[in-house]
């Protein structure tokens, strides 16, 4: 992002949600303006939940920093029951407004924060493009409590773009991941179960799918 816009919507690093809000609630349904907004679900998150179908029926899915609300309603499509959640109002009700008719739980809520209530509570977690799109020095939080939600011997699906750089406020947004974000996820009690990674990426030098499960 360039520093005008970063100025404009106000990023700053101590707080690190706020221009969220003004950028959602300039934008209307049809995504214009913002910048992750494909509407429709990642391609290659899409992609894998196609190919492994049919085990999801009554299942409970959560997902984290649910922008304009594609990915939430894949998962819908596969039959899972879905709460997904934004700390920006303005696109959880863009949500609402472009899915008037899905059983999809849309909410208010903010990450860092954490959420107790949700401790253990999900069998599958999606999180794509959350953790890159706040500061370097949330990481850890951020991962932690996205790996709270994951009920025992559940499943967390991360998709994100990945840099070898180190990672600095001074040249985000956004904050691509470093690679040893798969040991961090793995220190909150997750273990990896399958990665796949790709050069095709769209701001970084990969694109990472990682499939983690919570060891019971
Ligand atoms: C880069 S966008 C990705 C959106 C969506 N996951 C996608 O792939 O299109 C990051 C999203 O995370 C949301 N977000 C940022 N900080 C958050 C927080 N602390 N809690 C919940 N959502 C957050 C933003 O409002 C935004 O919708």
């Amino acid at each position: 992002m360039d520093e005008k816009t970063k100025n404009r919507l106000g990023v700053e690093e101590n707080k690190p949600t706020d221009w969220f809000e003004k950028l959602y609630s300039e934008a209307n349904e049809d995504g214009e303006g913002i910048p992750w907004a494909n509407m429709a679900p990642h391609p290659v998150f899409k992609s894998w939940i196609r190919k492994n179908p049919n085990t999801h029926k009554g299942k409970t899915a959560l997902v984290i920093g649910c922008g304009m609300g594609d990915d939430a309603i894949e998962l819908e499509s596969q039959g899972f029951k879905v709460t997904a959640f934004d700390v920006s109002n303005s696109a959880i009700e863009l949500c609402k407004t472009r899915f008037p008719n899905a059983k999809v739980e849309f909410i208010q809520s903010d990450l860092l924060k954490g959420i107790p209530d949700w401790n253990r509570k999900f069998d599958f977690v999606l999180e794509i493009y959350t953790i890159q799109a706040l500061p370097p020095k949330y990481e850890k939080t951020l991962i932690k409590h996205i790996s709270d939600f994951v009920a025992d011997k559940g499943k967390l699906l991360v998709i994100t773009e990945t840099q070898q750089d180190k990672r600095a406020f001074e040249n985000g947004p956004p904050w691509l991941l470093n690679q040893e974000y798969i040991k961090s996820f793995e220190s909150c009690g997750l273990k990896q179960i399958f990665h796949l990674s790709s050069t095709e990426a769209e701001m970084g030098e990969a694109t990472h799918l990682t499939l983690f499960q919570r060891q019971a």
